[in-house]
């Protein structure tokens, strides 16, 4: 495996985080004797509730675009899981970008953002599809002069903040937002928790699967992923054989410019995963069946059987959780 030696750190660091935290909570899922490598969801979250809601407001605010006419919900509603479910997405002016939109829901537990981790954190993402010729196509400069057009918002502001409008209180206030976009309860969480009823017969064995054939390896944490950078390719050429090479394909290499990061993502969430089709950073899988045989196929170098990748693909249906009390969807 592509591990290098400062993300494989990170990636341990989360797990051994993780199995801290775990040692603090009572034993999941009655007789099992292995250490969870997944942990549920916070079901409550320390945020300033203000500024939630101004950030929810700039969110779906379409002035943030160059022509006004594309906000963040446009390629992330919030009414479908925070995704477009297009294999790409269409910004200003009908402009097609070059990789599949991932879901905001939970995006505050990525280690990074973007599938090349270019984004340090939320606030430095907020920049990127503001500036992007193909998503918003807009600056900072325009963008606050027309929002300080809105006496409202701009007193709003004031009052959140003590400060004016500037470009770091935009990128604030939609950073908290999207810190609150975490949707606990899943079944799976559930079950986490101890209610053995919560999963069916094939979920756990899918749950077992998924441990057993080497899924968890990278799909792990809180988020079931997005906690580390790996290969897409382990086990095969994926690239060659689906063929027509792009540069989004390059992945982390277009940021590090290292042989070695050729072709490495960060390993996605596969948290509401039912919801957010097509999957890849290429939309190239229609359906979480083909997801995951090819995950199968390419990362752990195996052909399933037909039972366990319904078993695996029903533990994932069991991930889809809640946001503000109604399940997602
Ligand atoms: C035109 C569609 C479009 C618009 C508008 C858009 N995004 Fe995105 N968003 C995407 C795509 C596509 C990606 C993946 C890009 C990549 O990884 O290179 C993405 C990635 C992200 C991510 C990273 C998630 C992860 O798991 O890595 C976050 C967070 C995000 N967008 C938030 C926002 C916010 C906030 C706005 C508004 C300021 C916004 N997006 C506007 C399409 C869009
Ligand atoms: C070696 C690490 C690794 C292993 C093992 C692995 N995955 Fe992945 N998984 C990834 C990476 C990296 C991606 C993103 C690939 C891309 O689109 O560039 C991914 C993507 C996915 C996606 C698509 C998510 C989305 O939102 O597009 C699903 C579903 C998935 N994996 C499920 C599985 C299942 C099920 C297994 C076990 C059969 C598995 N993975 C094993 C690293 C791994």
């Amino acid at each position: 495996m592509a591990w290098k030696d400062d993300e494989r750190g990170k990636g341990r660091g989360g797990l051994l985080a993780v199995v801290l935290f775990l040692s603090l909570l009572p034993t999941a899922a009655k007789g099992d004797e292995w250490t969870e490598p997944i942990t549920p969801l916070p079901q409550t979250l320390l945020l300033d509730p203000g500024k939630v809601a101004l950030g929810e407001r700039l969110f779906s605010d379409p002035r943030l675009s160059g022509d006004g006419t594309v906000s963040c919900a446009t390629c992330h509603s919030l009414d479908t899981a925070g995704v477009d479910r297009a294999i790409v997405s269409t910004g200003v002016g009908g402009a097609k970008g070059s990789v599949n939109a991932p879901t905001v829901f939970n995006s505050g537990f990525n280690f990074k953002q973007f599938w090349d981790g270019r984004a340090a954190t939320l606030e430095e993402q907020v920049a990127g599809p503001i500036h992007n010729p193909l998503e918003m196509n807009s600056s900072w400069g325009p963008l606050i002069s027309r929002l300080k057009g809105d006496g409202e918002l701009v007193a709003t502001v004031r009052k959140l903040y003590g400060a004016d409008l500037t470009p770091a209180v935009v990128q604030d206030a939609i950073a908290t937002f999207e810190r609150s976009l975490v949707t606990p309860d899943a079944r799976f969480d559930r079950y986490l928790r101890g209610d053995g009823a919560a999963l069916d017969g094939r979920e756990k064995r899918g749950y077992v699967l998924f441990r057993e054939y080497g899924c968890v390896s990278c799909h792990q944490g809180v988020n079931v992923g997005g906690n580390m950078f790996q290969v897409f390719g382990v086990m095969g050429d994926y690239f060659r054989d689906r063929g027509g090479e792009t540069k989004a394909d390059q992945g982390r290499y277009n940021v590090t410019k290292r042989e070695e990061d050729r072709h490495v993502f960060k390993v996605p969430s596969l948290r509401n995963v039912a919801l957010t089709p097509p999957y890849f950073h290429d939309g190239s899988a229609a359906t979480l069946e083909r997801a995951v045989e090819v995950m199968a196929r390419y990362q752990l170098g195996r052909r399933l059987a037909a039972d366990e990748e319904g078993a695996l693909v029903a533990f994932l249906r069991s991930l889809t959780g809640t946001w503000r009390g109604r399940p997602l969807r």
